[in-house]
């Protein structure tokens, strides 16, 4: 089959678009063609290797996939299209879970083939094509999730970061949705265009104005009932700070950082909270499928890639130009 493998971490150079075996069956096990495979940010970690982490090469990586099922087992049928739920349970003490395609023993969807647990076969809602489908299992989980955690309500006010990434965007429609009032931050005015149409209430261009007194402003000094955090280091100062008080910073991502210098006293004077979001369950993402389906919401995709342009992909999602979700066609 056709695959994209690494066999060292590294920039997108180490990403090899090659023949490799395809893989065998094996019980408890079913094997998906796969029709298309969203690009995460995690694949750009795995890619690029973190220090206190481990995979064993070759490495095939892709966490959010769609595809056709290749043989039945209990209720599903050959010819199935399903979508795969991404979590296997890690077996590392205190951590929940690692990510099929990321640092974990499972092959991820880069590949024309993929080998997960059956237990992780999910039916892929009529109501999303394949090609949307795929974008759900990752960032529209973890939003989702991180919504669900904030406690937010309808009329409530939430600050969701990064309007462009995967997260971001998802964490806005779904936001959207639910009722709230949304402040989201963008790095220029074209993505700013994009966070508005999108139903953003407030956009804040962070070349151009400071999150703080913009957001401050928009409250009448109040803050926010919540943030949606996945940008790490630089942002969790700011987020802590305009929270109001007892508002929750949801947390689940480090694109610019793992260790961040905040201010204590501001974080327990005003009684916050900080909650950490790790993907979601599987039941959440099939509660998300019913509510994205209820609101008559899809998600946002940016661009489609061939598979074998796998390495435009990343240097698209690393140099942050996209706008939602970017996606591979693998075998449709
Ligand atoms: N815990 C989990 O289960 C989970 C699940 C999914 C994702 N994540 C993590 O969440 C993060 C986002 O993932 P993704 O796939 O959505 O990434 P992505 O699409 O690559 O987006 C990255 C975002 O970070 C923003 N950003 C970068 N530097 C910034 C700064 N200094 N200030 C403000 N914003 C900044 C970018 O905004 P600009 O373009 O404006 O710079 C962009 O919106 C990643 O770290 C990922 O690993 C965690």
């Amino acid at each position: 089959m056709k695959a994209v493998v690494i066999r060292k971490h590294g920039g997108p150079d180490v990403l090899s678009y090659e023949e490799i075996d395809d893989p065998q069956p094996v019980k408890g096990h079913a094997i998906v063609r796969v029709d298309y495979c969203a690009v995460n940010h995690l694949d750009i970690w795995v890619r690029n290797g973190l220090p206190d982490k481990q995979v064993s090469f070759p490495h095939v990586l892709g966490c959010d996939i769609s595809g056709t099922l290749v043989e039945g087992f209990g209720r599903f049928k050959k010819g199935d299209k399903v979508i795969v739920y991404p979590a296997i349970q890690s077996g590392i003490p205190r951590v929940s879970f690692s990510i099929i395609g990321g640092f974990g023993r499972y092959h991820g969807g880069y590949a024309e083939l993929v080998r997960v647990p059956q237990k992780n076969i999910v039916k892929k809602p009529d109501w999303f094509s394949s090609i949307e489908a795929c974008a759900l299992n990752v960032s529209y989980l973890t939003a989702w999730n991180m919504l669900k955690r904030s406690g937010c309500k309808k009329g409530n006010t939430i600050l969701i970061w990064g309007a462009n990434s995967g997260v971001g965007s998802a964490a806005i429609l779904l936001a959207k949705a639910m009722g709230l009032r949304i402040i989201t931050v963008v790095s220029d005015q074209n993505k700013a265009g994009l966070a508005r149409k999108l139903g953003a209430h407030l956009v804040i261009d962070r070349s151009r104005s400071d999150v703080i007194v913009e957001t401050l402003k928009y409250t009448n000094d109040h803050g926010v009932d919540a943030v949606i955090d996945h940008v790490g280091a630089k942002t969790w100062p700011i987020s802590i700070e305009i929270l109001k008080t007892g508002g929750k910073m949801i947390a689940c991502g480090t694109t610019t950082g793992a260790e961040a210098n905040v201010n204590i006293r501001a974080f327990y004077s005003k009684e916050a909270s900080i909650i950490g979001a790790y993907l979601g369950t599987k039941s959440q993402l099939i509660a998300l499928h019913k509510f994205m389906k209820s609101k008559k919401v899809k998600p946002i995709i940016d661009s489609t890639f061939e598979l074998r342009d796998i390495k435009l992909a990343h240097k698209k999602m690393e140099g942050s130009s996209q706008f939602g979700k970017i996606i591979l066609k693998v075998s449709s």
